[in-house]
C-alpha cells in the first residue's frame, strides 16, 4: 500500500482553513495526482477553541508550531501564519533544518529573507515552494519558473494587489473619494483594518520582488523596488484619466534595461483598451514578455480562501510527488549578478494634475517650468472657471525622464498659485 504523505499546517486562518476544506473535498483526485494520499497529521494556531468551519478531529493540535515541525509523523510543513519575521520565519527555518519540505504563502518572508532561505534549503536539499505567495490562485510562479523557462524574459507587469484594484475600480465606477471607497473595501473584507501594506504598495512590491527574481534569474531584492501607493489618487484623477482614454491601475513592473533590472510599483495610467485595464475589482493579472514566446497574460483571483488554497495544494502535490525546482529557478551559484537600475533612469510619459488659483498668467508659469526642464507637452486640460479659487489643470507630457520631470515638479510646487502638492502619475503602454 502506498505510504500517505503527512503534512502539518501552521496557521488556520483564511488560507489554512481553505487548505483543510480543499483537501477534504478533493482528497481523491489529489491522491491520484500526488501518487499517494495527502493527509493532515497536525495543525497549529493560537486559539484552539475557535470554530474554523472545518473538522479537526483526528488531527494532532500544537499550540507551538515549532514543536509541530519536530513531530516525527510529519513529512512536510505548510506555513500559513504570515509575516516576514517572528514565528513564521522560525517555523520555516526549523522545517528546513529538520530536512522537511516547506510550502508557504508568505510573500513578505520570501521577499525579505528569500535569498538566505533559498540558499539554506538548497544546501540541505529541502524543497521550498511558494506558489500562493504571489497572485493567490494564479499559477504565476510556475508560469515564469517552469512554463517560460526557455525564454529570456524582457518585461513583466502585473496587477498584484486586489485591494488596490478593487478601490481603483470602485472609484472609477462610482466616482467615490479614496477614503470612502477604502472604508467600503474594509466593510466587505477586501481591506485590512490597517490597510497600509496594501494601499502603500508594499504588498505589491513584495510580490514584484519575487516575480522579478524569477523572471530575470537573480536573487530576490525587495530593497531595489521603487514603491508608491494609491493614497494620492483622487476622483478628479480617475475622471481626467478617463477623458484622456486611460484607467488608473497600481502596477508592478520589472524589466531588463541597459543599466540593470528596473523594478517599480506605482499607480499608472494604462490605455483603456489594454488588457490590464480590463482587469477589474479584486482580480489580479500578470503579463510576461519572453523573447520566444512573446506576450503571455494570466488573470484570476489573487486572494481569498479558495484561490490561495488552490495554489498551496498544487505545491503540496508537487512536494508529495518529489517534483522540485530550485527556489529561484536556478541554483544560487547560477543566478545573475545583474545590478538594479535606479528609478532616476526611468523614462516615459507623465500625467500631472495641479490645483492652481484661477488667475491670469498661472498656466504660463507652469508651462515655463516644464519648458525650462526640457519637458514637452502632449495635451493640457483646464476644467471649470472660478476666479480666485482653486481649479485643476491637467497636463500630459511627451516622453521625458524622472530627473527632468522631478525638477519641473519641484519648480511648479513652489509657484504661488499652486494650492497643493501636484499629483504625478506615470503613463504605461502595456
Ligand atoms: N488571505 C489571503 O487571501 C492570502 C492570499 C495570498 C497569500 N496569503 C498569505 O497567506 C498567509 C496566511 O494568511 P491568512 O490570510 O490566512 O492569515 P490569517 O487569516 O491572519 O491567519 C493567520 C493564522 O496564523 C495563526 N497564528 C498567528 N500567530 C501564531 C502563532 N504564534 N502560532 C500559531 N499560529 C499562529 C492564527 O491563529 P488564530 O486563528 O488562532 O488567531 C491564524 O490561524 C500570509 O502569509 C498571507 O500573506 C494570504
Amino acid at each position: 500500500m502506498t505510504q500517505p504523505f503527512s503534512i502539518a499546517i501552521a496557521g488556520l486562518g483564511t488560507v489554512g482553513s481553505g487548505v483543510l476544506a480543499l483537501l477534504a473535498r478533493n482528497g481523491d483526485l489529489i491522491a491520484a495526482r500526488a501518487g499517494r494520499p495527502v493527509v493532515i497529521a497536525a495543525v497549529s494556531a493560537r486559539d484552539r477553541l475557535r470554530d474554523r468551519g472545518v473538522p479537526l478531529s483526528g488531527i494532532r493540535w500544537y499550540d507551538d508550531p515549532e514543536a509541530m515541525v519536530a513531530d516525527p509523523g510529519v513529512d512536510a510543513v505548510v506555513e500559513l501564519i504570515g509575516g516576514a519575521d517572528g514565528v513564521a520565519r522560525q517555523v520555516v527555518q526549523a522545517a528546513i533544518a529538520a530536512g522537511k519540505p516547506v510550502v508557504t504563502a508568505n510573500k513578505a518572508l520570501l521577499a525579505l529573507h528569500g535569498v538566505e532561505l533559498a540558499a539554506w534549503a538548497e544546501q540541505r536539499h529541502v524543497p521550498l515552494a511558494f506558489e500562493a505567495a504571489v497572485a493567490g490562485g494564479i499559477p504565476v510562479i510556475k508560469l515564469l519558473r517552469e512554463g517560460l523557462a526557455g525564454n529570456r524574459i524582457e518585461r513583466i507587469a502585473g496587477i498584484l494587489n486586489g485591494t488596490c484594484n478593487f478601490i481603483l475600480t470602485t472609484m472609477r465606477e462610482g466616482g467615490g473619494a479614496f477614503a470612502d471607497v477604502l472604508a467600503e473595501a474594509q466593510r466587505l473584507g477586501y481591506a485590512e483594518a490597517d490597510p497600509s501594506f496594501d494601499i502603500d504598495g508594499i504588498d505589491a512590491a513584495h510580490k514584484l520582488a519575487i516575480l522579478a527574481a524569477l523572471a530575470f534569474g537573480r536573487p530576490v531584492s525587495f530593497e531595489s523596488v521603487h514603491v508608491e501607493g494609491i493614497r494620492c489618487i483622487s476622483p478628479l484623477d480617475v475622471a481626467f484619466a478617463a477623458e484622456f482614454g486611460f484607467r488608473i491601475k497600481l502596477l508592478g513592473l520589472a524589466q531588463q534595461t541597459e543599466r540593470g533590472i528596473a523594478a517599480r510599483v506605482h499607480p499608472c495610467l494604462v490605455p483603456e483598451g489594454s488588457s490590464l485595464a480590463g482587469v477589474e475589482g479584486v482580480f489580479n493579472a500578470v503579463v510576461a514578455e519572453g523573447d520566444f514566446v512573446g506576450r503571455v497574460m494570466i488573470e484570476g483571483r489573487g486572494a481569498g480562501a479558495g484561490p490561495t488554497a488552490s495554489a498551496v495544494v498544487a505545491d503540496v502535490i508537487d512536494v508529495a510527488r518529489g517534483r522540485t525546482t530550485p527556489v529561484w529557478g536556478a541554483a544560487s551559484g547560477a543566478l545573475s549578478d545583474a545590478p538594479s537600475a535606479p528609478m532616476s533612469d526611468h523614462a516615459g510619459c507623465y500625467y500631472l494634475r495641479i490645483m492652481v488659483t484661477d488667475r491670469p498668467g498661472v498656466i504660463a508659469d507652469v508651462t515655463a517650468a516644464l519648458r525650462d526642464e526640457g519637458v514637452s507637452l502632449e495635451s493640457m486640460l483646464q476644467r471649470g472657471r472660478a476666479p480666485g479659487e482653486a481649479v485643476p489643470v491637467v497636463l500630459v507630457t511627451h516622453e521625458t525622464n524622472e530627473t527632468h520631470m522631478g525638477a519641473a515638479l519641484a519648480r511648479i510646487a513652489l509657484l504661488d498659485a499652486v494650492q497643493e502638492a501636484p499629483t504625478l502619475i506615470r503613463i504605461e503602454q502595456i
